[in-house]
């Protein structure tokens, strides 16, 4: 993690310019250099994708691609588009688990809006017997997704998770609500540029926070998930859960989609558990710019797609 060039992505991920070109080249065809994070900008490309991954012997969670709507009816069109995907994933047979954006769903229009959009993916979720994570965003989001996730899980939704950062001075705190209510967490190290009034700036606490907090999860969670392509966290949560006779059915490890794939088979062929992250959709711009900013070295290859674009 480099906290310099998480700031020098996340201005440019909100370059207007940047994102016309990046759109206009990075999926352009199957060796566009964007296809190495997003499944595709189609359902129909995610489930091929998804195909692949399980007969891998991975499993999956699907990502529609979205975050930080302006408007009321873009709201409504993402959620519809979850509806759809549910339609969509049970015809095609592939695991039932999605993830999703609150920002995607109206919270910063108002809340009662992403409530209600929340609740109608929920309704079919239910039915269908879906997991539904909820990824969690910038800090300023962090205690309204939590009021959202506690408040739905109190009304007995509880084919739901959710996503904490530990980058985040917080975290231990809310790990422990989640372990009390028996909810499933899915720890990542934290992927926005936060300022230092509420989150570890250095890798080394980062990584400290995340060792500290994956120990809470396996010793009191309720199956969480580990979601790192780092290796000496990856190693502390194996030997956490052998020294203290965690079964590997216990909990699971998450990576991102086109990161860390030796590691991902690795693990799989181990045993444990792998659950890809599997973003598809043409709002790819901002999630793509997050992966640059978590390693700079990938700018290389970018580069290079660009130049055999043109
Ligand atoms: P770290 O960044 O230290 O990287 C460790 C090693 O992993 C690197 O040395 C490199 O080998 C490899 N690696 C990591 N990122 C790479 C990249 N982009 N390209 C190539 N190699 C890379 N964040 C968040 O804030 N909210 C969320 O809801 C989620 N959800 C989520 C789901 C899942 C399944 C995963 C795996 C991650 C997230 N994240 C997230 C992202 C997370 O916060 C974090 O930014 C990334 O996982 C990178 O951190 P690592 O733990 O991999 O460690």
């Amino acid at each position: 993690m480099y906290p310099g060039a998480k700031t020098f992505f996340y201005a440019l991920s909100r370059s207007a310019r940047l994102k016309r070109l990046a759109s206009k080249y990075g999926m352009r065809s199957q060796e566009s250099f964007a296809r190495r994070f997003i499944a595709g900008e189609t359902i129909d490309e995610a489930i091929d994708a998804s195909r692949n991954i399980q007969a891998q012997g991975l499993h999956l969670t699907l990502d529609y691609l979205g975050e930080s709507v302006r408007t009321v009816e873009e709201a409504d069109a993402a959620t519809r588009e979850y509806v759809r995907l549910h339609d969509v994933i049970v015809r095609s047979g592939i695991e039932r688990n999605i993830s999703l954006k609150l920002t995607q769903l109206g919270v910063g229009i108002d809340r009662a809006t992403c409530v209600d959009n929340l609740r109608r993916i929920l309704e079919p979720a239910g039915r269908h017997d879906f997991f539904v994570r909820i990824d969690m965003e910038e800090s300023a989001w962090t205690q309204m997704t939590l009021d959202i996730f506690e408040t739905l899980w109190q009304q007995d939704y509880r084919n739901i998770g959710i996503a904490l950062q530990a980058s985040l001075y917080r975290t231990e705190q809310d790990v422990r609500r989640m372990n009390e209510l028996g909810a499933s967490v899915r720890l990542v190290k934290g992927a926005y540029k936060e300022p230092q009034d509420v989150a570890y700036q250095r890798k080394a606490d980062v990584d400290a926070a995340f060792v500290r907090l994956m120990r809470l999860l396996l010793d009191s969670g309720n199956y969480p998930a580990i979601a790192t392509h780092d290796p000496p966290m990856i190693e502390a949560t194996e030997s956490h859960a052998r020294q203290h006779g965690i079964g590997k059915e216990r909990f699971e490890f998450e990576m991102l989609y086109g990161i860390r794939r030796d590691l991902q088979g690795t693990l799989a062929s181990e045993g444990y558990q792998v659950r890809l992250y599997i973003p598809f959709g043409r709002e790819w711009f901002p999630y793509f710019m997050r992966r640059l900013g978590e390693r700079p070295a990938n700018v290389g290859f970018v580069m290079r797609g660009i130049l055999r674009e043109q």
